[in-house]
This record gives structure tokens, C-alpha cells and sequence, in this order.
């Protein structure tokens, strides 16, 4: 069933769950998605961003609305990284039930205004809504306290945000960062201000840039043919620990761009002769669907639906 995010996340937050939101830009990607969610019974959030919407549009919108209708578990429609009102207004009028307005380059009086906008026109139409305070981006571990303070989440300053906005869930800067390459070694992960936000607030929180980059697929990335630097993702155990303390939106995109392009260059590699589209995009189906089972164990949403 096509729900809201609060359908999804207000009991994530509760039961200390973390719910996958993944970036769709196909149907393959959808149906991976969707069809894992199911087997697994997890509720699920499928999320496009404005370029998965220049690329798609509404037919892309289309088939994630009618497989999310026709799921035998909770799915919502996200805007991932909505950049204005007009965005996210265009977004709701294309049928998504969840919309992301970042603002969080602004100041923070600016941010509140823009997402308090957003906020009051979604909710007067039953969207829910979230919104992102602090500056995402990979750190060292070794970082000093003040320099990491200026651009993570101050947990004081959520809730004053969270208060004036009326957001319903947040995405907090924690030391992640978006794409394959999120610093070296174990990449850095702020427990502890997490584990501070929470206990401030209520609401769901948010993890952007949350894809692991397993190794293994990484390791299948070059063997094919690929070409990849230094790649690295938050650790399983780091994200299960997150979600224990009150992360319940869990963005991950990186990952299934990676498995899908491993099953394309796989199935073309092992069969020079082949160009039936199914024959390729099939394969790649099945690695994001095995990638996607794997976050869902992580996360703890496995038998949530
Ligand atoms: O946070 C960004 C997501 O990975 C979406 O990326 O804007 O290239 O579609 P995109
Ligand atoms: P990854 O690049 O780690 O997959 O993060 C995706 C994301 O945060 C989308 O909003
Ligand atoms: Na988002
Ligand atoms: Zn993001």
C-alpha cells in the first residue's frame, strides 16, 4: 500500500528500526525495491531525487505509485533533496506522499522559513515532510571537537528547529557523506551525537549517505572490468547502531548504482554475444535485490510489515 513517510517512520523511531529509503531512477530499480520489501515483509520508502525526475518524470513517478498501490507492504513515495518550495510542490502534485526540502545551506533563520513553508502547505494535503539541519560530509575521526561542531548537527539547535518548523522528521549531519568514497579506513559515524539528538527529540531522524559499499561488490566492480578508487561505506554494525538510537530514515543510493552496474558488466562480459536488454538488466535486478535484502537485515525492518 502507498503510505506516507510518517505511516512508515513514526514507527521505525518507536521501535528502534532503521526503514531503507532508496533512490529509484527505473523500473528495475523500483521493482528491486518493492519486490524485496515484500518478500521480506518490510515496509520500504522509494525516493527520487529532482534528476531522477528530469530523467523519469511522472511515468517513473507512475510505476513506483502503482507497484507501491498494489504492495502487500507499507511503501512511500520520497522527494529525496527537494531544493526549493516549488519542488517539493511539484513533487506532491506528481502523486509522492513524503517530500525532502534541504535548506540546510542557508543559515538557520533562512532554513527554518523555507521549511516551515514547505511544511505548512504539504501537511494542509496530508504529505509529511523532512528537512535537514547541519552540513553532510565525510570527517576524519581525528577532526578536533570545534571543527566538527561547525558543521554536524547541534543537538540544541535541532530541537529549536524541529520546534519552528514543524518538520516530521530530520536529517542530522553525523559524519556521513553521499557517494563511494566516505574517507579512509572505517569511515567516521558520531555516536554519540546521535545518541544526544535523540534524547532530545521525538521525531524521526535521518541518515543521508548511509550505502556501505560492501566490499564484495566492490571486489565484483573491478573484476568485471570496473574502475574504482578507494571506496568505502558505513559499516553494518555502525548503521545497526544508529538505528538503536533513533535513526529511522536510512538513505541509500550509491549502493544500488554499484550492484546494478556490477550485473550489467558481469552478464556482458560472460556472454559476449548477448543483447537481449533482459539478459543485462535482469542480472542487475537481482544483485540490487540481493544488496537490498542485506541493508534490510541491518536495519532490523525485516518483518516489520
Ligand atoms: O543524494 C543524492 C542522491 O544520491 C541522488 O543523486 O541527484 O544524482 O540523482 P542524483
Ligand atoms: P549514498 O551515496 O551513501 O547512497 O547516500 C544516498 C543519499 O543520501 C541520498 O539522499
Ligand atoms: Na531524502
Ligand atoms: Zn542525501
Amino acid at each position: 500500500m502507498l503510505v506516507t513517510g510518517n505511516d512508515i517512520l513514526i514507527p521505525a523511531r518507536a521501535g528502534h528500526y532503521g526503514v531503507g529509503s532508496f533512490n529509484t531512477n527505473n523500473m528495475e530499480i523500483t521493482q528491486a525495491i518493492i519486490h524485496t520489501a515484500e518478500r521480506l515483509r518490510s515496509p520500504v520508502m522509494v525516493q527520487m531525487s529532482e534528476g531522477a525526475i528530469k530523467y523519469g518524470g511522472q511515468d517513473l513517478a507512475n510505476i513506483v505509485i502503482d507497484l507501491a498501490r498494489r504492495a502487500t507492504v507499507p511503501v512511500a513515495l520520497h522527494l529525496d533533496h527537494g531544493s526549493s518550495y516549488e519542488s517539493a510542490l511539484k513533487a506532491i502534485k506528481m502523486g509522492f506522499t513524503s517530500v525532502m526540502i534541504d535548506a540546510s545551506h542557508h543559515g538557520f533563520e533562512d532554513n527554518v522559513k523555507e521549511t516551515k513553508r514547505v511544511v505548512e502547505a504539504a501537511h494542509a494535503m496530508g504529505i509529511s515532510v523532512e528537512s535537514e539541519l547541519g552540513r553532510l560530509g565525510g570527517i576524519e575521526e581525528h577532526i578536533v571537537v570545534d571543527e566538527k561542531d561547525a558543521f554536524l548537527t547541534d543537538p540544541e539547535e535541532a530541537v529549536q528547529f524541529i520546534e519552528q518548523t514543524g518538520t516530521d522528521y530530520l536529517a542530522i549531519a553525523i559524519g556521513t557523506s553521499h557517494g563511494a568514497f566516505k574517507g579512509k579506513g572505517r569511515p567516521y559515524i558520531d555516536h554519540a551525537r546521535i545518541e544526544k539528538i535523540a534524547s532530545l527529540t521525538s521525531i524521526p531522524l535521518v541518515a543521508h549517505g548511509s550505502s556501505g559499499v560492501p566490499q564484495e561488490i566492490v571486489e565484483r566492480f573491478r573484476k568485471a572490468g570496473g574502475e574504482i578508487g578507494d571506496a568505502a561505506g558505513i559499516a553494518d554494525e555502525d548503521l545497526q547502531r544508529a538505528t538503536g538510537f533513533g535513526i529511522a530514515k536510512v538513505n541509500v543510493d550509491t549502493d544500488l548504482r554499484l550492484a546494478s552496474t556490477v550485473g550489467i558488466r558481469e552478464a556482458l562480459t560472460a556472454n559476449p554475444k548477448e543483447f537481449d536488454p533482459r539478459k543485462i538488466f535482469g542480472p542487475a535486478r537481482e544483485v540490487m535485490s540481493q544488496v537490498i535484502e542485506h541493508k534490510m537485515r541491518v536495519l532490523g525492518s525485516v518483518g516489520k510489515a
